[in-house]
């Protein structure tokens, strides 16, 4: 896997980059069968209903851990991506595994992931999210959205919709008349690198297919955290070797 000058130009022009064929086959099938079988995800999945209350499960960890979900998130195709586009040492923030699974995955309403995070404290927006899909994501099953350039707008003022937390929705009619929806189609083992800014949503999943995703989010180390309770790890993210993902085969 390579990073080019380009795709750190076009992600600071369009606030993402999607890169294809980060994650083997292989690697794919271990991670859906801890999706399946691990306890982690069993463990921590919870749901979130949006607008028309259908419920967006998903399962979330702040702690790195030391499972096949650790080992992809300290992968260096993933660290040295983010360290290069955040173009700064980053702390590993947390894990989440998406489930949007056939005929029941609920929607994801327009946010920027800053719109949650400010309200956790972090100083910044500089925070990135590496969305790597499980499944095939396509329109059909509800892959993910984004608007083109929108980090640009800065943070906006985000609300309750649903159980959700949802950008205001008097300004989203203007953005998403002025901006260029991206239907981000995704073939297993593509990551999708993504600005803390960046507006994004999803429609619910009323396909045959399941559309499930790894999403591993990091703080750039240098940005402070208000509260007592620090939710991102203050010390640099570990970088693992690049084949430890298959120990877990
Ligand atoms: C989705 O999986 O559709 C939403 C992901 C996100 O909000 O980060
Ligand atoms: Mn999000």
């Amino acid at each position: 896997m390579f990073l080019s000058q380009e795709h750190k130009w076009n992600y600071e022009r369009d606030g993402y980059v999607l890169l294809t064929d980060v994650f083997s086959p292989l690697e794919v099938k271990l991670m859906i069968r801890a999706v399946e079988s691990g306890e982690r995800v069993a463990q921590t999945t919870h749901g979130s209903a949006d607008a028309s209350g259908k419920k967006a499960r998903l399962a979330l960890w702040h702690e790195l851990g030391d499972d096949i979900w650790a080992a992809a998130s300290t992968s260096p195709r993933i660290v040295n991506a983010v360290r290069i586009l955040l173009g700064e040492e980053a702390a590993f923030f947390h894990g989440k595994v998406m489930l949007k699974e056939a005929r029941s995955g609920g929607a994801w309403e327009w946010h920027q992931d800053y719109g949650y995070w400010y309200d956790q404290g972090f100083l910044f927006p500089r925070l990135i999210s590496a969305f790597a899909a499980l499944d095939t994501a396509t329109i059909e099953n509800g892959c993910l959205q984004v608007l083109r350039g929108s980090h640009h707008l800065g943070r906006l003022d985000h609300g309750r919709v649903g159980q959700q937390t949802g950008a205001d929705a008097h300004r989203m009619e203007l953005i998403e008349s002025t901006l260029d929806r991206v239907y981000v189609e995704m073939k297993p083992g593509s990551v999708l690198f993504f600005h803390s800014n960046l507006l994004h949503s999803s429609a619910p999943n009323n396909s045959p297919h399941h559309r499930r995703s790894f999403i591993m989010c990091y703080n750039a180390l240098a940005n402070p955290q208000l509260g007592e309770r620090k939710t991102s790890e203050q010390r640099p993210v570990p970088v693992g070797a690049d084949e430890c993902i298959l120990q877990f085969a």
